[in-house]
């Protein structure tokens, strides 16, 4: 990690009071008393959120913490689908709208949550046809569909471990995880379509499945007229639903039964595989979709993530389903068919809470307010931003364009791993641009130095987490020790690898990454990784990766490459390198430059030193350079 994080704070931001009927209509109420009821019986807090949702069976004991380890509602059953869905089938709300689905030309899919129910019932059905069971895996690479939501609800429903793969991935990254995990199904489509164009995904599977030998068999959904044949292994979604039942008992889950894995982006070559729980990620979520999105019934709630990442898995999925919220989704991306896509589409659907990244957010101030100007937007309430700092020139354009200088801005920083919101400022507290708020009541975070000693207001540190929340990682799958890295790099706490700074009444801005993740329109790229898919081209002998300040994408790529004896730089040779890593990784991690060069900076012990060309790349004093060879 870095060392070199002296920041000081200068304060000079302005602050954001919303209008008092926020708090005062808020489901959390006041912050402070719920933040100091939290302080004042942890468990007690964490119960109480518990007891709003259906247990099979309750728990002994909240929470039983052996450092690093937990386990949360011990002894407690469930199963989160039965939250989703049945809870509110059972109730009043059956006709409740669950999912609207938006495609390209105006298409648009509906699902009640008795349709929802019933649908996944009958896939869950289809997937114990074919031989899947409580604890198996199951990969799914799919386009943001109806069908990929329902993949998952239905492995949830069986007790299956999904393992959702993000669609811009490349199949060298789709066979890693499909590997890593052992998966028994992949469940996808044959195409996903991007800006009125069809892209291939099955081609990529067929290709990412070859030595997986793990994989007994790949479910297609067939979106494209004539339907594309299928192969050996190969079933139709729809057609392996055929004369199923659509209804299918929910399995009971341990509270601490593996509910997913989901990879994301490490310090080294191989993404991490987090391993999440039933009982305390259910909780986390859903909590957090009701006291933190404050979604009432009356809501239309957008995020426009892909239920591919994190992000989607939360606040998509599971937990605006456990508080029955009604959740709109689009294929559409924010510049097609024009610049106006997203603000149309918020006109159309009269969405109420919009949550997006910064990134997007940048990219829709480069294109200028006479887009968002052409659309009537009253009727959102609540507007939200993830996945990296929302800069205080990104969060003033936000809350004046989109939110008319008058709905709250809920900047929520949270991870992977920590499965739900942690840290955000809260619907009716002062907003201060460039800070992300204060830990959400439930969490205890803070910045420290490297020893674990919290730091004074106006300076920087590492963020950490101190005690443990349900919604945490368990483990990361297969490699326990990294999970023990996270808690023992400083003693007792959950060093989260971000850089923050305190700022006073214990606001937190969050700088960025610490270690070698790139953020790059907010996905977590791995400096390791493209460097080892840059190196697995014949043509190279040794890469090194940086992340490059960008206006819009917050960072971008680029890779210093040496080439190997005999190979010669030429234009050519850059195409050739972009399309592998393409083809290897996906187009999220290709670099947008390359240079060739002769050596790298490296330590005596022969570490790259990414940080001297940065800074040379930059302009910037290096900072301590003893370390270099030579
Ligand atoms: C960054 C996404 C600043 C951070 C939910 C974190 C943020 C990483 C914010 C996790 C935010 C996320 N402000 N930085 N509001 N939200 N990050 O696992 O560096 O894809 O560690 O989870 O994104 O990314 P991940």
């Amino acid at each position: 990690m870095t060392e070199d994080f002296n920041v000081k704070l200068v304060e000079d931001v302005k602050t954001y009071t919303p209008d008092p009927q926020y708090r005062k209509n808020a489901w959390m109420g006041d912050y402070q008393k719920a933040y100091s009821d939290f302080q004042k019986d942890p468990d007690g807090f964490w119960e109480k959120m518990a007891k709003e949702l259906d247990w099979i069976k309750s728990w002994d004991k909240v929470k039983e913490w052996n450092y690093p380890y937990v386990r949360w509602f011990v002894n407690a059953k469930l199963n989160i689908t039965a939250n989703c869905l049945d809870r509110h089938v059972n109730d009043s709300r059956r006709n409740n709208v669950a999912l609207i689905w938006r495609g390209e030309e105006g298409r648009e899919r509906i699902f009640t949550y008795q349709k929802l129910l019933n649908q996944v019932a009958k896939f869950a059905n289809g997937l114990k046809k074919i031989g899947v069971k409580k604890g198996d895996c199951v990969c799914i690479y799919m386009p943001l569909v109806p069908e990929q939501i329902i993949a998952m609800l239905a492995c949830a429903r069986i007790g299956a471990v999904h393992s959702v793969v993000f669609g811009g991935f490349g199949a060298a990254a789709l066979n890693m995880r499909i590997q890593d995990a052992g998966a028994k199904v992949v469940i996808t489509a044959d195409i996903t379509i991007r800006r009125g164009k069809a892209i291939q995904l099955k081609g990529i599977v067929d290709d990412a499945i070859v030595n997986a030998p793990s994989v007994e068999h790949v479910v297609v959904l067939r979106r494209r007229e004539p339907m594309v044949d299928l192969h050996e292994k190969e079933l139709d979604f729809y057609e392996m639903m055929e004369g199923l039942s659509d209804e299918c008992p929910a399995e009971v889950m341990d509270a601490e039964d593996p509910f997913f894995i989901l990879y994301t982006s490490g310090s080294t070559g191989k993404p991490k595989g987090i391993v999440h729980t039933c009982g305390g990620y259910m909780v986390g979520t859903y909590y957090t979709s009701k006291y933190i999105f404050d979604i009432k019934d009356n809501d239309t709630y957008w995020c426009t993530a892909d239920p591919g990442w994190i992000t989607g898995h939360s606040y998509i999925v599971y937990g605006p389903l456990a508080v029955g919220a009604t959740v709109f989704i689009s294929e559409l991306t924010p510049d097609y068919p024009d610049a106006g896509s997203f603000w149309s589409l918020i006109e159309e659907q009269k969405i109420t809470i919009f949550y997006t990244a910064p990134t997007a957010i940048r990219m829709f101030m480069k294109m200028g307010e006479s887009w968002p100007n052409k659309y009537n937007l009253k009727s959102l309430r609540i507007i939200g931003s993830v996945g990296e700092p929302l800069n205080p020139e990104a969060f003033e354009w936000y809350y004046r364009v989109i939110g008319k200088s008058r709905t709250p801005i809920l900047d929520t920083w949270w991870q992977t791993e920590t499965g739900m919101h942690m840290i955000t400022t809260m619907i009716g507290e002062p907003m201060r641009p460039g800070f992300a708020g204060k830990p959400i009541p439930g969490v205890e975070a803070d910045v420290v130095d490297k020893d674990g000693n919290s730091v004074k207001p106006g300076t920087g540190g590492l963020l950490v987490v101190k005690s443990p929340w349900p919604s945490m990682m368990r483990t990361v799958y297969k490699d326990d020790e990294r999970y023990r890295k996270y808690w023992y790099t400083i003693n007792g706490m959950y060093a989260v690898g971000d850089l923050a700074v305190k700022g006073k009444d214990g606001y937190i801005m969050i700088l960025g990454r610490a270690d070698d993740i790139i953020i790059v329109a907010g996905h977590n790229i791995g400096t390791a990784e493209v460097e080892s898919a840059l190196v697995s081209h014949h043509a190279v002998a040794e890469a090194a990766v940086i992340g490059k300040p960008d206006t819009v994408k917050g960072n971008t790529i680029k890779a210093f490459v040496i080439l190997r004896v005999g190979n010669q730089p030429s234009d050519k040779l850059k195409q050739d390198l972009l399309h592998h890593v393409r083809a290897t990784l996906g187009p999220i991690a290709m670099p947008s430059e390359i240079e060739f060069v002769e050596k790298l900076p490296k330590t005596r012990s022969g570490k790259i030193m990414r940080r001297v060309l940065k800074a040379k790349e930059m302009g910037i004093d290096p900072g301590d350079i003893s370390t270099l060879e030579e």
